[in-house]
């Protein structure tokens, strides 16, 4: 399956020089968003799994049947305030703009082996903020996973020592 005829390029967007890359195309197909989990399934099947943590909110389209798949738990990243427990924060720049992600404080049990999932890998921002959350809840990362990457920002230099898997790469 050609997922890259599912997914909708949309130039500009959020802003000039930003070529969004509109995953909602490939969602709303029921056997491309089936195939295109199948498919990370299997990109990540060699690793050790015990939880999968997605950074909101795209992160959890991905990230959530991703874990129902592998029959493994799923921790939400959220953006400050959504969290209703305690929780840590840690701030991070975007590929366009600033934000800050939280997670609860009992989401990782320590040593627990926890994959990262998300749509995409940008600047790698998100995803680098991600680990430091898990990572001071005890967790081991044992790996990134994306339906999409874009090679040209190399946000997986920023993931050094992890292993980065994704589905469609765009230069
Ligand atoms: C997008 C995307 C990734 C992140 C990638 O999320 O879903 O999470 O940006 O960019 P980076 O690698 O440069 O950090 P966004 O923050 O736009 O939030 P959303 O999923 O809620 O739309």
């Amino acid at each position: 399956m050609d997922f890259k005829d599912m997914i909708r390029v949309i130039p500009d967007f959020p802003q000039a020089g930003i070529s969004f890359k509109d995953i909602t195309t490939l969602l709303k197909d029921g056997e491309g968003y089936r195939q295109a989990i199948n498919e990370l399934k299997a990109l990540v099947a060699h690793l050790k799994i015990d939880v999968i943590a997605g950074p909101e909110a795209r992160g959890f389209v991905v990230g959530a049947p991703l874990a129902y798949a592998l029959g493994v738990g799923f921790v939400p990243i959220r953006k400050s305030g959504k969290l209703p427990y305690e929780t840590i924060e840690v701030g991070y720049d975007l590929e366009y703009g600033k934000d800050t992600l939280a997670v609860h404080t009992d989401a990782i049990q320590p040593g627990q082996k926890v994959l990262i999932a998300d749509d995409l890998l940008a600047t790698g921002g998100t995803i680098a903020t991600s680990v430091r959350l898990v990572e001071q809840l005890g967790g081991v990362v044992v790996g990134a996973a994306f339906l999409i990457e874009l090679v040209q920002l190399h946000g997986r230099n920023k993931l050094s020592g992890i292993e980065v898997l994704s589905l469609l790469n765009y230069e």
